[in-house]
């Protein structure tokens, strides 16, 4: 979803829920850099699977008619929650709002052997109570697909307080650190996508009891949805439908399926994941990999000149690169436009 579209879903969802408007113009802006972040961070992790956390499919809203609750939707609002959570906490922790400042509860405690609490521990509990306020908001239905979204959302928001690590200084006689100050801190944004990524890998499907509730009934429908979410704890992400064939394209969907991707080849240093993109892109997938050379344009032989500047010289370097394409042999006949394209390259 894009930045202008989550905003204006927000404003949406405040008035239909008569948020304070002001309150909702101080945060707007950060609400903007946290989402975008999350996403940011969702096209990292998902950068070699066939899903690639495309645009067309971030729908936070459930305005939208079409909305899935997939595996992969539910880590898309996990990392938007814990994106907004971030950015919110960090704001507050640099001294971005009026209302919020470092949360120094525990100053001045003991936390443990030769420690006691000090400094600036970030001020999770505002990052998630604002967050909470309005990022949840944009869910506005009663039904199962409301209540795993929101589920989901709050498994973002913890993904936060699981990350975050006691971070010290040493004080005492020359610093011989016979006692420290400490104070939590949130942990890099990317090791809260790394968290969440490996509850992707976990989610659980939320199984809904098949018995049909008597039409309209809502009181049956929250009972059996309560009855669903038992035993399922807050830190997991759960799902409702089973994930599409995403190496296909799915243009009702917004999947632009596999084809034309770009996968990694021959890399020595490269982790097991990365060597097998080119098979779980391409080729399981039906598609052939095709090699292609690319100028990459880069700075090279930079010089320091006294002072102070720094001259390069642009270096063009030819590299290999690798995509899925089409089968040649075997595949549907291609069409003119695709077969001029290929002579073009020989
Ligand atoms: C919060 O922080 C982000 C960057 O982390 C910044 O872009 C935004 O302007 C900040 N918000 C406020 C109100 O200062
Ligand atoms: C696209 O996805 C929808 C919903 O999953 C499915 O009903 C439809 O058959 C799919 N279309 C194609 C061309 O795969
Ligand atoms: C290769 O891997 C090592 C260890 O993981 C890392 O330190 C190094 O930067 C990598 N080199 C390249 C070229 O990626
Ligand atoms: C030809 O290829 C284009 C581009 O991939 C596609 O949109 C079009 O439907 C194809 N036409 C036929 C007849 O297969």
């Amino acid at each position: 979803m894009g930045q202008l579209q989550l905003l204006t879903a927000v404003v949406l969802s405040m008035c239909r829920h008569f948020q304070p408007v002001s309150a909702f113009l101080t945060y707007a802006s950060s609400m903007q850099v946290g989402a975008q972040s999350g996403i940011q961070e969702c096209k990292y992790q998902f950068a070699l699977e066939r899903w690639n956390c495309p645009e067309s499919t971030l729908q936070l809203s459930t305005h939208n008619g079409l909305r899935s609750a997939t595996r992969e939707s539910s880590f898309v609002h996990a990392i938007s929650a814990a994106g907004v959570m971030y950015t919110l906490t960090k704001n507050c922790s640099m001294g971005d709002f009026d209302n919020c400042g470092c949360d120094d509860s525990r100053i001045g405690q003991t936390g443990g052997r030769g420690w006691i609490w000090g400094g600036c521990s970030d001020n999770v509990a505002f990052g998630e109570k604002i967050s909470k306020q309005f990022v949840d908001a944009l869910e506005d239905g009663h039904d199962s697909r409301a209540a795993v979204n929101l589920h989901n959302n709050e498994a973002g928001r913890l993904a936060i307080k699981a990350t975050m690590r006691r971070a010290c200084k040493c004080h005492g006689v020359s610093g011989s650190c016979s006692i420290q100050t400490c104070w939590m801190q949130l942990a890099d944004f990317r090791e809260v996508g790394n968290y969440l990524k490996v509850k992707h890998a976990h989610a659980k499907k939320l199984e809904l009891d098949k018995k049909p509730a008597r039409a309209g009934n809502s009181a049956d429908n929250r009972g059996a949805i309560a009855q669903a979410f038992r035993g399922i704890a807050r830190t997991e992400l759960i799902y409702l439908e089973d994930s599409p064939d995403y190496c296909v394209r799915n243009q009702s969907m917004g999947f632009p399926g596999t084809e034309g991707r770009e996968c990694l080849k021959g890399g020595k240093n490269m982790s097991q994941w990365e060597r097998k993109s080119c098979r779980r892109l391409c080729y399981e997938c039906g598609l052939r990999v095709v090699e292609k050379r690319v100028e990459v344009v880069s700075s090279c032989n930079c010089k320091f000149h006294w002072c102070c500047t720094v001259k390069c010289d642009k270096c063009t370097q030819v590299v290999t690169r690798y995509y899925c394409e089409h089968r040649e042999v075997g595949a549907k006949p291609q069409n003119k436009t695709k077969r001029k394209h290929r002579a073009r390259r020989h």
